[in-house]
C-alpha cells in the first residue's frame, strides 16, 4: 500500500470523484465532523454492515439482534455515567479560537494525560507544559485554561416546559442494549452466554472531529454485548479478542496492518480493555475496542430504574448481575480502513493507474459488463442480456458503455470492480466474453454458460 502521507488526501479526492462520499452540508460550506455517502459508499457501507451482522449472527446463534431507538429516556446516560464522566479535554487558542483537545495537544510534546484525569488535574498537566504548546492552528502559545467538555449531543425532543428532564442523543449503541437487555432474555430462548447485536447510528459532540470518517460527530457503531456468568468472563473475553482479530483477516484486511493494543488507563465503565489497531495513513489507533465492563452496566440501570436485572441460572441455583463482554467497531472507522487497505497505484500496460483492491465481499460492484462498441446494436443487445442474467445471479452488477474501453477499466478500478465482463463480435458467435481481473489484468475467455460457476467461485467466500 502507497504509504506517503499524502494518501489520505488521496483517498478523499477519489472518494468524492467517484461517488463514494461527500463533505457534509457542501454547498453550505460544510458541517464539521459530517459526511454523506454516495451510491458506491452505501454500498460499501451495506456490505461491510452484512459481513459484521453475519460474522454476529449466522456464526453464532446465540446472538440476537435489535434496533433500539436512538433517543431515550434521559435517565439512561445519567445510570450510564455519561453524563457525570463522558468529557473530553477542551481548550481554546485565545489568538485565533481554534478548539483542540489537551491531551492531543500533551500528545505532540510526547506527555500522556490519564483519561481519568479530573479538571484540576489535567489544568496542572496542561500549564507545566505550557510553554512547549503551539496552536496547530495558528502557531501561536496562548492557551485558556483546560474545560472538561461533555461529549454527548443535547436534543430538545419531546422537551416542552422548563424543568423536562434533559434529552440526549445517544453517545453509543451499547446502552439501548443493556435497558432491552431484560426483554431479550424474556422474549427469546436464551441463556447465559448470550449476546445481543446491533447497529447503528451514534452522536459525540467531538471537540476536533478529524482524519475524514475516523473520528466524525455523527456516526455509527456496529456493538455487541455478550452477556456472561462472571467465573466465565476472563476465558470468554479471550475467544472474542482471537475471534475479532480473525474476522478482519477474512474481511480480507491485511495481518500486517492489524494488532492489538491494551488500554493503560481505563474508561469509567471498564474491568479491562483491548484495541485492534489498523495502520491507517496517520498512523496506528484504534479500530475496534474489545472491553471487559464487568456488570457496571446492568447494575447501574437495575439501581437507577428500580426494576431486576439479575439471572438465575437453573444448573447451579445462582442469582447473578451478569458480566458484558462488549466489542464495538464503527462503520465509519471500518470503511476508512477498508478504503486505505484497499488503496493501490501501480502501472498496467504501460499506464499509472489507481486501484481499489477490495475484496470481492464489500466490492460496491462485483462485476462490469461493457459492449465492447457502443454504436453496434447487436453488441450492446447482447450485453445487456449478459447484464441481466449476471445481475439476477450476483446483484451488484454493473452496465457500462461510457467511453472507450480503456476509460472504463479506469473508472472500475478506481471504484474497485474485481470483474469486467467484455462482450465483442465473437461472443455473437461462439458464445463466450473476456472476463478481466481487476487485480492483474489477466484476460480469459469464459463461456456464458459457465457464468454461475466462474463467478461463484472467485466472487463468493
Ligand atoms: N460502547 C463502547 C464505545 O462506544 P468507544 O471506544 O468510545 O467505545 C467504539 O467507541 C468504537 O466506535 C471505536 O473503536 C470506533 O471504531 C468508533 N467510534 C468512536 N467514536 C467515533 C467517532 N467520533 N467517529 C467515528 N467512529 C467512532
Amino acid at each position: 500500500m502507497a504509504k506517503e502521507l499524502d494518501v489520505m488526501d488521496k483517498i478523499v479526492s477519489l472518494c468524492k470523484r467517484r461517488g463514494f462520499v461527500f463533505p457534509g452540508s457542501e454547498i453550505y460550506g460544510g458541517f464539521a465532523g459530517t459526511y454523506d455517502l454516495g451510491h458506491y459508499g452505501v454500498m460499501l457501507r451495506r456490505n461491510i454492515v452484512d459481513c459484521w451482522v453475519n460474522a454476529m449472527t449466522r456464526d453464532h446463534d446465540n446472538i440476537a439482534q435489535l434496533d433500539s431507538s436512538i433517543f431515550t429516556a434521559g435517565k439512561v446516560w445519567i445510570a450510564s455515567g455519561h453524563v457525570g464522566g463522558f468529557s473530553d479535554p477542551l481548550v481554546v487558542c485565545k489568538n485565533c479560537h481554534g478548539k483542540h483537545r489537551a491531551d492531543h495537544l500533551l500528545e505532540f510534546v510526547g506527555v500522556t494525560a490519564d483519561e481519568k484525569m479530573s479538571e484540576k488535574e489535567i489544568n496542572k498537566l496542561f500549564d507545566a507544559h505550557r510553554n512547549e504548546l503551539h496552536c496547530p492552528t495558528c502557531g501561536e502559545k496562548n492557551f485558556g485554561p483546560v474545560v472538561a467538555k461533555n461529549l454527548l449531543a443535547t436534543s430538545s425532543l419531546g422537551m416542552f416546559e422548563e424543568g423536562d428532564e434533559q434529552v440526549y442523543l445517544r453517545g453509543e449503541t451499547a446502552q439501548g442494549i443493556y435497558i432491552n437487555y431484560k426483554n431479550v432474555l424474556d422474549s427469546g430462548a436464551y441463556h447465559l452466554p448470550f449476546g445481543i447485536a446491533q447497529v447503528g447510528k451514534a452522536f459525540r459532540n467531538e471537540i476536533s472531529p478529524r482524519q475524514f470518517l475516523f473520528r466524525k460527530r455523527e456516526f455509527e457503531q456496529m456493538e455487541m454485548q455478550y452477556f456472561v456468568d462472571p467465573k466465565e468472563a476472563l476465558k470468554i473475553y479471550e475467544d472474542w479478542k482471537r475471534e475479532r482479530l480473525e474476522y478482519y483477516d477474512r474481511l480480507g484486511i491485511k495481518k500486517e496492518n492489524l494488532r492489538f493494543k491494551q488500554h493503560e488507563n481505563l474508561v469509567f465503565y471498564a474491568k479491562d480493555a483491548w484495541d485492534i489497531q489498523y495502520n491507517f495513513p496517520f498512523g496506528w489507533s484504534e479500530l475496534e475496542g474489545i472491553h471487559y465492563r464487568g456488570n457496571y452496566d446492568l447494575s447501574q440501570h437495575q439501581k437507577f430504574s428500580g426494576i431486576d436485572l439479575s439471572y438465575y441460572n437453573d444448573d447451579t441455583k445462582e442469582r447473578f448481575i451478569p458480566h458484558v463482554i462488549e466489542t464495538s467497531v464503527g462503520v465509519d472507522r471500518t470503511m476508512l480502513m477498508v478504503l486505505a487497505d484497499a488503496y493501490c497505484e501501480d502501472e498496467m500496460n504501460g499506464d499509472k493507474r489507481v486501484v481499489m483492491k477490495f475484496d470481492p465481499q464489500v466490492a460496491p460492484i462485483k462485476i462490469a459488463v461493457f459492449p465492447l462498441l457502443r454504436n453496434k446494436p447487436e453488441l450492446v443487445a447482447r450485453a445487456r442480456e449478459v447484464y441481466t442474467g449476471l445481475k439476477k445471479e450476483f446483484g451488484a452488477v454493473m452496465f457500462d458503455d461510457n467511453g472507450n474501453i480503456g476509460k472504463r477499466y479506469r473508472r472500475q478500478d478506481e471504484i474497485g470492480t474485481p470483474f469486467c465482463v467484455t462482450v465483442d463480435f465473437d461472443s455473437l458467435e461462439k458464445g463466450d466474453v473476456t472476463v478481466r481481473d481487476r487485480d492483474t489484468g489477466k484476460q480469459e475467455r469464459v463461456a456464458m454458460s459457465d457464468f454461475a460457476l466462474y463467478f461463484t467461485g472467485k466472487l463468493k467466500s
